[in-house]
């Protein structure tokens, strides 16, 4: 079955209620479409170190990739800004990756919305294709 934008979207918005994000308050969700129209969600998770935080988007392909999902269509970010929160870089670098040039919708609370494709928000990526032949 298809999953559509408002599933995506409710699973980002419901994700990111379980943020655990006690030094920024700043709670993201995100849910991720796969080709068998199956959602896997994940939530920004920070610990005291800070910089070991993981985003939502990340945790959300972390999960799909370790159940063994390889197709993905299409991922949605939710978090409570006026202007849509977009994927920081480091997470553009991972679903460009693993999920190529999907549209990522971005939602707010106030169920605003806006949808890029990846190449927009990651162009000229560095990716496997520069490493060449890696028996060589
Ligand atoms: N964060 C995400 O989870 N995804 C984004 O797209 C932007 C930032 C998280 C990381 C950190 O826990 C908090 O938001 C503030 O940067």
């Amino acid at each position: 079955m298809p999953v559509s934008e408002n599933q995506l979207v409710d699973a980002a918005l419901a994700a990111r209620k379980n943020g655990v994000a006690p030094y920024s308050h700043f709670l993201v969700g995100a849910a991720l479409e796969t080709s068998d129209g199956e959602i896997f969600t994940g939530c920004n998770i920070e610990n005291a170190t800070y910089g070991l935080t993981v985003c939502a988007e990340r945790v959300a392909i972390w999960k799909a990739l370790s159940e063994g999902r390889r197709k993905f269509l299409r991922i949605a970010v939710a978090a409570d800004t006026d202007t849509l929160t977009p994927p920081c870089g480091a997470c553009r670098q991972i679903i460009w990756e693993f999920c190529g040039d999907i549209p990522v919708v971005l939602v707010n609370l106030k169920d605003q919305r806006a949808t890029h494709l990846m190449k927009s928000l990651f162009p000229h990526a560095f990716d496997s294709s520069f490493l060449g032949d890696p028996r060589a």
